[in-house]
């Protein structure tokens, strides 16, 4: 079997997109440290697959201990980097943390995938480039506003890196994939979203007001100039999200690639409001969800959500998997989790 590196596979994308790989015919290793994540979802993805993930737990930014990685699994066809830190509040109040770590852990990765002849490569990018979009839906061509927080802008950065380093490197191909709103679990409930640092997420948001963990939650503002006042996001289910990177894989192992790196919008093409969003948990749980309308939250562009067609038109990638099946599998997880 064709062996696939997963950076921060115990993550919430990572550990997803590994189900994926792995019922696609691949065979996968992961680089974890756990630092915002559970080792338990090894287990998980176990019980889904019947495969063993085997695990380093290792810091990116140690770049010895990274390529001891390489030199003992040789051959491996590519490397989906998730790992990363990707809070947005906390990106504000920590910029060098974010920048050392972001940026320095995807420079040693792919100085390693350089050296051991690793030829794909695809990057979790994030819709955060943009900024605040004149235009919408977004396309990939549309340029980048001003970063909102110092994580949008290692993301930012990191695209550029990736650029710069094809451009002269010409047996890495790489992906940059901007996500846009990642929600919902794998149906199982056996696997979701879990991470170390309290969730700041609309959809967990929901979920734990839902279960009691949170007495109340609060919509951030109905007072933007959209259909109800509240923000527009693109919500995609994290296992489209998954099958996503799997297809990339495949592109470029297929060598049809146009560019040496190429850059692909990953959401629904559709945007959906915060008062939706809720409705739409209401609707399929039957839980009427305690909320108050409260201030605006710095930092939230009012409206972002993706034109897909060219991840359609080369990937052949279609998400498969709407609001209400995210808030059904959100819900289940939870409910799995406890409060
Ligand atoms: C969505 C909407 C909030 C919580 C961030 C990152 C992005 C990506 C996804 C990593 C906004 C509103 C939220 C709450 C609320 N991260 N909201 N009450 O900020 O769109 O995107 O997460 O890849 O890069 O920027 O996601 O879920 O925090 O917010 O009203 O308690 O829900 O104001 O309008 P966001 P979010």
């Amino acid at each position: 079997m064709q062996k696939v590196l997963v950076t921060g596979g115990t993550g919430y994308i990572g550990s997803h997109t590994i189900v994926d790989l792995i019922n696609n015919g691949f065979e996968v290793i992961s680089i974890d440290n756990f630092s915002n994540s559970d080792e338990k979802t090894l287990d998980g993805i176990q019980k889904i697959t019947g495969r063993q993930v085997r695990n380093y737990q290792v810091d990116l930014c140690d770049i010895d201990r990274t390529r001891a990685v390489f030199v003992e699994n040789p051959n491996i066809v590519g490397i989906i980097h998730f790992a990363a830190l990707k809070s947005v509040e906390e990106s504000v109040f920590q910029p060098l943390r974010y920048f050392h770590n972001n940026n320095e852990s995807l420079i040693n990765i792919l100085t390693c995938a350089n050296e051991f002849g690793v030829p794909n490569f695809i990057f979790s990018s994030s819709c955060s480039v943009y900024g605040n979009a004149k235009e919408l839906p977004v396309t990939e061509a549309t340029p980048f506003q001003e970063a909102e927080s110092p994580y949008a802008r290692t993301k930012q950065m990191g695209e550029k890196i990736i650029e710069d380093f094809t451009k002269v490197t010409k047996e890495v191909r790489a992906i940059c994939l901007r996500y846009f709103n990642p929600a919902g679990a794998h149906q199982s409930a056996l696997i979701g979203e879990s991470p170390r640092t309290k969730a700041s997420n609309l959809v967990p948001v929901i979920t734990e007001t839902a279960i009691g963990k949170r007495t109340s939650m609060t919509v951030f503002g109905s007072d933007y100039d959209t259909r109800d006042g509240s923000c527009v996001r693109d919500y995609i289910h994290v296992m489209d999200l998954a099958a996503a990177h799997t297809a990339c894989l495949r592109y470029l192992m297929a060598e049809k690639n146009t560019a040496p790196n190429e850059i692909f919008n990953v959401g629904i093409g559709d945007g959906v409001t915060v008062l939706e969003a809720i409705n739409a948990f209401e609707k399929v749980t039957g839980q009427k969800l305690n909320y108050t309308i409260g201030p605006r939250r710095a930092g939230d562009v009012v409206s972002i959500y993706a034109n897909r067609d060219k991840a359609e038109r080369l990937l052949g990638w279609i998400p498969m998997r709407d609001i209400e099946e995210i808030m059904r599998s959100a819900w289940a997880w939870q409910c799995k989790v406890g409060s």
